[in-house]
């Protein structure tokens, strides 16, 4: 969507993976304070996301959606100004449709020039758009209309789409939102995961600055997958361009998953400036190989093992569109290291079960 915003996929977190409906106003403020406390904000994570379940079942009487008073008893708007004070921005989720997923509060469908500008007026700065509960028209009608009432609304609004796929949003969504879901709901287990990275891989050609797929949120942290199974997580959104929108409690987390989600190395693949999707350039067995061009004449190659016993993989020059002749160097991502041998025609290495590696390639002679 040409609104100048998520010219590289939005970084942050979100309330659902983790909470689900289970949200107040001070978990919202503390997880402001944590990522400012452990450095995510400076890496780029800036954008607190409330998902469903934050307004009361009822409109007021001029139709106005009202947050919970229960849980978000001060309002939005001091909540988007205190996230604003940390130099974070705040998001908030509404449906395409009479009542959102949860049936705990009210959709927009019918009402989305007043939402928006209630959005716009309590200073919200994204808005997730889901797809229950509506009339059985098409989502090309339905979400048109919010990003018509967004672009009027008289703010930059981070538009996201969250469809699930279901009518390929990514062949019509570059007009209308900043990304598009591509899939169902992920949940916190290896093959939720890596089949939600591989419908999302379908559909690389589309993303762009600007627009981008979105596989679902992180799980990294919320403890259902292997350290090496989040390390291929994180690595596969990373290079798939998928906003990086963290899932898991970030007021209490461990050191691993702190590693895991502070890489800067693969956070700065993912923010390349080009927005190349990964694709899967070889599939043999168990062994993948994607790849995607980044600035510099630079490519990012994640070798992985899908299957459950160590593995070697191979990366060749031949189907990643370098000369086989080339003479490259590999940075090691997740090691932070550069071998000091220099590799040309390919890239071998092993793997344990169910895990990668993320290698930048740079060509040197
Ligand atoms: C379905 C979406 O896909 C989820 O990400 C989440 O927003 C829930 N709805 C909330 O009800």
């Amino acid at each position: 969507l040409n609104n100048g915003l998520g010219m590289t996929p939005p970084m942050g977190w979100n309330s659902w993976n983790h909470f689900g409906c289970n949200i107040d106003e001070k978990m919202i403020r503390e997880t402001a304070d944590a990522l400012v406390s452990t450095g995510l904000s400076k890496l780029g994570y800036e954008y607190v996301n409330i998902d469903d379940c934050w307004a009361e079942i009822s409109r007021d009487d001029k139709g106005n959606l009202v947050p919970k008073n229960s849980t978000f008893p001060s309002g939005i708007k001091p909540l988007a100004d205190y996230v604003h004070g940390k130099g974070l921005k705040l998001g908030i989720y509404s449906d395409a449709g009479y009542f959102t997923c949860s049936k705990k509060m009210p959709g927009s469908l019918g009402h989305e020039e007043q939402d928006a500008k209630t959005f716009a007026s309590w200073g919200i700065d994204y808005l997730k758009y889901d797809n229950c509960n509506n009339d059985g028209s098409k989502p090309t009608v339905r979400y048109p209309i919010m990003t018509r009432a967004l672009m009027k609304a008289g703010r930059p609004i981070f538009f996201s789409l969250c469809e699930w796929g279901d009518m390929h949003p990514a062949e019509w969504g570059a007009p209308v939102g900043n990304s598009w879901r591509t899939t169902n709901d992920i949940s916190d287990n290896w093959e939720s995961m890596i089949s939600r990275a591989d419908q999302n891989e379908v559909y690389a050609e589309y993303a762009r600055p600007g627009g981008w797929n979105d596989p679902d949120m992180l799980e990294v942290g919320n403890g259902g997958m292997t350290k090496d199974e989040y390390i291929v997580h994180f690595s596969l959104w990373a290079v798939s361009k998928a906003p990086l929108l963290l899932g898991c409690d970030i007021r209490n987390m461990t050191k691993e998953t702190l590693d895991i989600i502070t890489n800067k190395e693969v956070i700065a693949v993912n923010q390349d400036p080009y927005g190349f999707q990964a694709k899967k350039v070889r599939m043999e067995g168990d062994q993948e190989i994607w790849a995607a061009t980044l600035s510099g004449y630079r490519i990012a190659v994640v070798l992985l093992n899908r299957g459950p016993v160590r593995y070697s993989a191979t990366a060749r020059w031949d189907d990643i569109g370098l000369d086989p002749k080339t003479v490259v160097e590999a940075r090691d991502l997740w090691e932070h290291k550069t071998p000091s041998t220099q590799f040309v025609g390919n890239l071998t290495v092993t793997l344990g079960p169910h895990s990668c590696k993320l290698y930048v390639l740079k060509p040197i002679a």
